[in-house]
């Protein structure tokens, strides 16, 4: 069974995760937004917040698009409570340097951080900058071997490693373990080899929003997976992007018009958002999923349902925790302005329901 719901807000580091033309939110993506966007989420009583990993913005090269892991330090040593997430792809660093990147902001947060392995689908992050990007089933292998370095180096265990990508000599970290056995490790993916990593390493599986039938599919067919002894069950979280309002028609509205603006951008872009497909790795599948699903939102955004009136949202979250769902990942439009009102006006309707469980 899942615990209690936990709520979680991504980080603003693309400047913008819905219409890059909203009236009430200029796209910005500079740390002091940032800053006081995690301050708040702190705050407001929101227990995570997930800093996304791009180093050029998806949404436009030109765009402001904040570094995950400077941003990740400063935020654990101007906080108290809300866990840190950072996202890494793995072929961007290597395990060693990053497991030590991790478990010095273990240090700075007092036990707060976390990482979220993404095995990658935006190409010119990884190809123009020469990093490379290997195809589907090779990252998946190559992820699979970092992530057991660096799973292993967190927790602090003498590592040797002779793979196929890397080559660990009784390597070891300290400071490690301070605070629990490791920093905890969550990860995005739906393919095959995604599932199959998660079981073997991660703590938390990310899924996209999408309607229930596909979600409890893939929630069984992890729960069905051999785990290694020492991991505890996985558990499952899943973005969403949140249209709260006083009546389902005053949130019914609000997404027609999130709509517009969303056409509006593309309509501006022109040719961008073909460009946009190009760019990204179709054998990725939760890009596909991503794609066969219109949405507003990062990650599935929309498509998980949590549109419409406090109650009703308040309804859907308890739902999808009863099928599985611990953790939700949400954004808004304006974002900090939609924090404000979910932990004013959902997160309360959401505890009562829980209480009548
Ligand atoms: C909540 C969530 C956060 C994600 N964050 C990132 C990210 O920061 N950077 C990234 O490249 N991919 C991110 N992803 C996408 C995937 O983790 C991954 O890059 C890839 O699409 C895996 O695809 P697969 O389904 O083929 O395994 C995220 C996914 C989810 C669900």
């Amino acid at each position: 069974m899942p615990g209690v719901s936990r709520f979680c807000v991504w980080a603003n580091v693309h400047g913008t995760f819905a219409s890059l033309s909203h009236p009430e939110e200029k796209v910005d993506a500079s740390w002091q937004r940032v800053r006081e966007q995690i301050v708040l989420a702190e705050k407001l009583g929101f227990d995570s917040t997930l800093i996304a990993q791009h180093t050029m913005n998806p949404l436009g090269e030109d765009l402001d698009q904040l570094d995950a892991w400077t941003a990740a330090a400063a935020a654990a040593a101007l906080t108290e409570k809300i866990e840190i997430i950072a996202a890494i792809k793995p072929s961007i660093i290597h395990p060693t340097v990053l497991a030590k990147q991790a478990l010095g902001i273990e240090e700075i947060s007092r036990g707060r951080f976390a990482i979220n392995v993404v095995n990658a689908w935006w190409k010119p992050d990884l190809e123009r900058s020469g990093i490379g990007m290997l195809p589907h089933e090779q990252r998946y292998a190559y992820g699979t071997e970092w992530l057991k370095v660096v799973s292993q180096l967190m927790q602090g265990e003498r590592t040797s490693l002779r793979g196929d990508f890397f080559n660990v000599d009784d390597f070891v970290l300290r400071p490690a373990r301070s605070w629990r056995n490791r920093p905890r490790i969550y990860m995005g993916g739906e393919s095959e080899p995604a599932r199959a990593l998660a079981a073997q390493e991660a703590d938390v599986l990310f899924l996209n929003g999408q309607p229930e039938e596909n979600a409890i599919t893939l929630i069984a067919d992890l729960r069905r997976r051999v785990r290694p002894v020492a991991l505890a069950p996985i558990r499952f979280g899943m973005a969403a992007f949140v249209i709260a309002a006083a009546s389902d028609a005053d949130a019914e509205d609000i997404l027609h018009w999130q709509w517009q603006l969303d056409a509006e951008d593309k309509a501006r872009a022109g040719n961008m958002i073909d460009r946009f497909l190009e760019q990204t790795d179709q054998h990725s599948v939760m890009w596909q999923n991503l794609r066969d699903r219109p949405h507003i939102g990062p990650n599935g955004g929309t498509a998980a349902g949590l549109v419409g009136s406090y109650d009703t949202v308040a309804e859907r979250i308890v739902r999808w925790n009863q099928l599985g769902i611990e953790t939700f990942m949400l954004a808004f439009q304006p974002f900090e302005k939609g924090m404000e009102i979910f932990a004013q006006e959902v997160l309360p309707r959401v505890r009562h329901l829980e209480t009548k469980r």
